[in-house]
């Protein structure tokens, strides 16, 4: 197997007696996007700082290409580790025209270093820049100016803390893709710590699911997003809709029929979440709903008590006539029942994810 370009073991770390990290364990092989993504709070930058260096662990291991970096004893100083780092305030020196920043932190000779500077600014489309001074420049520019600085001495790891957060959205998408272009390109192994699971989504060819200090998953976008771990995991990435049932001779009742339960004892209470994109919405036909299906079970009613227009897609919610509670569907279309209309949701059984409430 691959020997990873990053792997922490099993890192730990207290501040006043709370673990703000705790028991990490991480992979990134060379040229591998890895998010971490997580609640504010979380231990996110802890553990970005402990691998960087600028933060010790209490417990724990860092190996960068299979070589120990760093433990609670034996400890490469940060500029020994071949790690780049990109902070959201990525503050460029002000007084040095955008070529000098960039070769800041080279060690080559003139010539050399001239050469690295030109192909990187030209690689992040600001090579008629290189005689400015960062204030000329947009944010967007100056943050393409940070990634060539912190690229410039070829690092092997990227970290990188909410790099895009100062930018408004329509430029971030461009950086961000523009960034992901250049990282592959350079082969470089990122660990970009994000708390938006869309700009995960976007980044990342793997997602490490924090909370609390630990790592509650890790998988592809398409696994975390579509196998979530718990209700918690499911909600951090999307809105979604849960409703609950109890266990009865491995199945479970609810307003939208039996759900299989299978290998769960009785009286066991379950949470059916499910997303608004996947709920089936039908008419009222006289006060019945549409018949009972394998696929998507029976018919609950709910009163429409707001629709908007959102763009994309419509979003939909009702007042469900068996318990009053609120529940949201998308529709990928112009959508907008009048308040007060009753429709018939269905939940569509493949859709759903179960868990223990
Ligand atoms: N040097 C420190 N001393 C004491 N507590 C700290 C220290 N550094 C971080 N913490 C605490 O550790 C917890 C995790 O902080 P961290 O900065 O790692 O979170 P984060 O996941 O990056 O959050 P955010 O998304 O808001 O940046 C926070 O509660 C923070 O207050
Ligand atoms: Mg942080």
């Amino acid at each position: 197997m691959e020997t990873p370009r990053l792997e922490i073991r099993r890192i730990s770390r207290a501040f006043s007696g709370r673990n703000v990290v705790d028991d990490v364990s991480l992979k990134v092989m060379p040229g591998q996007v890895t998010c971490l993504l997580g609640p504010s709070g979380c231990g996110k930058s802890t553990t970005l700082r402990i691998i960087a260096g600028v933060e010790m662990q209490d417990r724990g291991e860092i190996y960068v290409d299979g070589n120990l970096v760093c433990d609670t004893i034996y400890r490469v100083p940060p500029e020994g580790r071949s790690i780049g780092l990109m902070f959201q305030d990525f503050a460029l020196f002000p007084h040095l025209t955008v070529a000098k920043n960039v070769a800041f932190g080279l060690t080559g000779t003139r010539d050399e270093n001239m050469a690295r500077v030109e192909e990187l600014l030209a690689r992040v489309g600001l090579g008629h820049f290189a005689q400015s001074y960062p204030h000329e420049l947009s944010g967007g520019e100056q943050q393409r100016i940070a990634l060539g600085r912190a690229l410039a001495p070829r690092p092997s790891i990227m970290l990188m803390d909410e790099p895009f957060s100062g930018l408004d959205n329509r430029l971030r998408d461009d950086i961000r893709d523009e960034t992901l272009a250049v990282l592959k390109d350079e082969g470089t192994a990122v660990l970009l710590v994000t708390h938006e699971p869309d700009e995960a989504m976007r980044m990342a060819d793997e997602i490490a699911l924090m909370r609390d200090g630990r790592i509650v998953q890790q998988g592809a976008p398409y696994n975390l997003y579509n196998s979530p771990f718990d209700l918690e995991a499911a909600k951090f990435f999307s809105d979604i809709n849960v409703i609950r049932g109890e266990v009865q001779g491995a199945l479970c009742d609810t307003p939208f029929g039996q759900f299989l339960a299978p290998g769960k004892p009785n009286g066991t209470v379950l949470n059916i979440a499910i997303r608004p994109q996947h709920l089936r919405i039908d008419f009222d036909r006289a006060g019945r709903g549409p018949n009972p299906t394998t696929v998507d079970g029976s018919p609950a009613r709910g009163i429409v008590t707001r629709a908007r227009f959102m763009g994309r897609e419509s979003l939909v919610e009702f007042k469900m006539d068996y318990d009053d509670s609120i529940l949201s569907a998308t529709v990928p279309s112009v959508f907008l029942p009048k308040e007060g209309t009753p429709l018939w949701l269905m939940i569509r059984r493949d859709r759903c994810f179960v868990f223990n409430a």
